[in-house]
């Protein structure tokens, strides 16, 4: 946070909520600047590739909601959702397996807002929640705004390893609530298997623990076959969220949950508090584009672009990556989960990398405690194949020196001071990128 002021003091005695404390500057909010220079290759922040969407087709349902339904798009809606919407929405949920009516949806102002309306309506303060290590850290900030004591549950290559949280059940540990991303999770890509699946849902039957699944990219699945969601195999135990960021387009804005009654009730009544209605403009807008012909192949054309960023990614990683390295093998979704050599700080070489013309974030933010200082999350989402193959490129000459360098084997070996390589044949980066960075870094957590 930057400093009070005369007017705005900081502590106890200044105007401000003690929660704000708790906020820091959005690394997602640097990544973004970041992301903007014409210089840096960003796999960075998880864009979607919006310009795979026809324009055309956007057009089409912005005209047809514009002449047709001017009144009603211009007007407030209920807090509840758009009922033609809603509709729609239970049927992109029944493709996954998810079974609900259109009495069951709330749409909400993104996968965002309702990842806050979980924090308002299950989070007191000093309230113990779990959360997979790493987690999406967009919900990290979400819930921290309530003042949760998070408990962390680590990842593996088949998601949370839901043995480890069976143990925590075992020596008493009653959360509010598990939040998981099983599916391609940000930021690591991995995939709950189906036996843990099981589990996990027995588990929080058993103790009376709800479970909040949030699904973004299941429907960007590239290969292999869909594992049921959470709330299919147990919809009363399940509070289930969704959103169109990833299928249609994030600035629509326009996510959704499924609950049980007594959650969904009070999770209307957060929503009417926080902003009264979603976009009705927005929200017939997407009930068009999901209801008309485009958005099937759309979807499956958005497959196969990602499908193919994934695989320039794994091929550049496998070529470029220092000896020690590893990482995951996402089949669907936006992320690659980078493990560096332990004697890599992915945070101090941030400045350095953007110097060079690629930016990453680093794996701390992705976890409530600090760790993961020695992980890169790496998004294959938006720019191009080639663009992928280059950032890696330069991603594996910065960890290589630094390794070099942290391993005293410099001789022989070329400067390995950033700073001073100027802009070299690597990136054609000026110390402007890496000046912003360095700045920007302070401002982070
Ligand atoms: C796991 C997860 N949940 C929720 C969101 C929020 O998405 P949005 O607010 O764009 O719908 C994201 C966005 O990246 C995400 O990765």
């Amino acid at each position: 946070m930057p400093p009070g002021s005369d007017r705005f003091p900081d502590g106890p005695s200044g105007p401000f909520a003690a929660r704000t404390e708790r906020m820091a500057v959005s690394d997602v909010r640097a990544l973004f600047a970041a992301a903007r220079r014409p210089d840096v290759i960003s796999l960075a922040g998880g864009m979607p590739f919006v310009q795979a969407l026809p324009e055309a087709d956007v057009l089409d349902v912005a005209r047809a909601v514009i002449t047709e339904r001017a009144h009603l798009a211009l007007q407030y809606g209920g807090g509840v959702g758009l009922e033609e919407l809603r509709e729609q929405l239970v049927g992109l949920m029944a493709r996954e397996g998810v079974q609900s009516d259109a009495d069951r949806v709330l749409v909400t102002g993104g996968g965002q807002q309702a990842l806050d309306i979980v924090g308002k309506v299950f989070i007191d303060p000093g309230d113990r929640i779990v959360v997979e290590a790493p987690s999406y850290v967009g919900a990290l900030s979400a819930f921290s705004v309530y003042e949760p004591r998070f408990e962390t549950i680590p990842l593996d290559d088949d998601g949370m390893v839901v043995e480890a949280l069976e143990a925590r059940f075992a020596e008493g540990l009653r959360p509010k609530f598990v939040y998981t991303v099983p599916t391609f999770t940000n930021p690591a890509g991995v995939t709950m298997s189906l036996e843990r699946r099981h589990r996990l849902v027995a588990l929080c039957r058993d103790a009376g623990v709800p479970i909040v699944e949030d699904n973004p990219y299941g429907m960007l699945r590239f290969e292999g076959d869909p594992l049921p969601c959470l709330h299919t195999l147990d919809p009363e135990g399940v509070v289930y969220l969704g959103t169109l960021s990833k299928v249609f387009a994030p600035g629509m804005r326009i996510g959704f949950i499924t609950a049980p009654a007594a959650p969904l009730e009070r999770m209307i009544s957060t929503k009417e508090g926080s902003d009264l209605c979603t976009s009705s403009f927005a929200q017939l807008m997407a009930a068009a584009y999901l209801s008309g012909p485009r958005f099937e192949p759309n979807l499956l054309a958005l497959v196969d672009v990602y499908r193919e960023r994934r695989d320039a990614m794994l091929a550049a990683l496998e070529r470029f990556m220092p000896k020690g390295t590893t990482w995951t093998r996402p089949n669907g979704g936006f992320y690659v989960w980078v493990s560096l050599p332990p004697e890599l700080d992915a945070r101090s070489l941030l400045p350095t990398a953007f110097g060079r013309g690629v930016a990453y974030v680093a794996g701390t933010g992705f976890y409530p405690d600090g760790r993961g200082s020695d992980r890169i999350r790496l998004a294959f989402s938006y720019p191009t194949p080639e663009e992928i193959g280059e950032g890696v490129r330069r991603l594996g000459a910065v960890l290589s020196e630094a390794l070099t360098l942290a391993r005293g084997e410099a001789a022989g070996a070329p400067d390995p001071a950033p700073s001073h390589r100027g802009a070299g044949h690597d990136a054609g980066v000026g110390h402007g990128a890496a000046a912003e960075a360095a700045a920007a870094m302070r401002l982070l957590r």
